[in-house]
């Protein structure tokens, strides 16, 4: 069993009432691998990684972790497999401390429950440092990092915690280019340390640089699934405008080039 990848999904569908939300999607995720998820808004990328994360049932299809079908009742029960959700919108307490929000839930006790302060400050500290962010200061509010910084909180918190897959719904979306960067590294630390990582973004070239295979989802329906090797970056950005104007306009810039043979 232990070559199963850790997360498999085959021919998943959702619906929502009579919105089909995906239909007939397989996906992988090994350890040691970013997967990523590639879609314009309404792909149906968000769905998919509620139904990994336990949030939403799917309808048709089965879902495997590490060769064993699962049907998850909540996201509780994916945590307890070991699959962590870092969302978009990150459950953090902005004016606690950055030591305070990544032990949140999880808080280290001593002796009559008292908690140890010394050892959380340290560990995140160290934990930060180990994927390559020098935290100057784990006392100041979480609220006055940068939005790259507390997606890179959450990240080492669910490797910290022993997460064997991480699924981030779209880290670098609202960053700019510096701060997008910053994850984008934190993200292949996360492989490094062994993890399964499932990259949710709409942008190719973030995903790129650091995906091992691609998924490209349109109207629910994969239009593409590629090991990197299979798939060059121009490939990957066109797959993603496929059949929208965006296409249409670089078809029109393209027409001087005869086809080949
Ligand atoms: N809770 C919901 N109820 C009804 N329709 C939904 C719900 N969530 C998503 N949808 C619809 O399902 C489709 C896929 O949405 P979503 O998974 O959020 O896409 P993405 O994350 O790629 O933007 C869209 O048509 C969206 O409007
Ligand atoms: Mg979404």
């Amino acid at each position: 069993m232990t070559d199963a990848p850790l997360i498999k999904l085959t021919g998943v569908g959702k619906n929502y009432g009579n919105i089909i939300a995906l239909r007939d999607v397989d996906l992988e995720a090994s350890a040691g691998e970013v997967t990523c998820v590639l879609g314009d808004n309404g792909a149906g990328k968000s769905t998919l990684i509620k139904v990994v994360a336990g949030l939403h049932r799917h309808d048709t299809g089965t879902y495997e972790v590490q060769g064993e079908e699962v049907a998850f009742d909540s996201p509780r029960e994916a945590l307890d497999r070991g699959i962590a959700t870092v969302y978009q919108d990150l459950a953090v307490v902005p004016l606690m401390p950055v030591w305070r929000n990544f032990f949140l839930g999880s808080e280290k006790r001593k002796g009559f429950g008292r908690m140890d302060i010394d050892h959380m400050r340290k560990t995140t500290q160290g934990e930060m440092a180990a994927m390559g962010i020098d935290l100057r200061d784990v006392d100041q509010p979480i609220g006055t990092l940068s939005g790259g910084e507390r997606q890179c909180v959450a990240i080492a918190r669910a490797v910290h915690f022993g997460a064997k897959a991480l699924v981030l719904d779209e880290p670098t979306a609202a960053l700019g280019v510096k701060q997008a960067g910053v994850v984008l590294r934190y993200v292949v630390q996360a492989r490094e340390r062994g993890l399964a990582v499932i990259f949710i973004t709409h942008n190719p070239h973030h995903a790129y640089p650091v995906g091992d295979r691609f998924l490209i989802l349109n109207r629910g329906q994969s239009i593409g699934y590629h090991p990197k090797d299979e798939i060059t970056r121009e490939e990957l950005t066109a797959l993603m405008a496929g059949g929208s104007e965006l296409e249409e306009l670089a078809h029109e810039l393209n027409t001087t080039t005869p086809s080949d043979p």
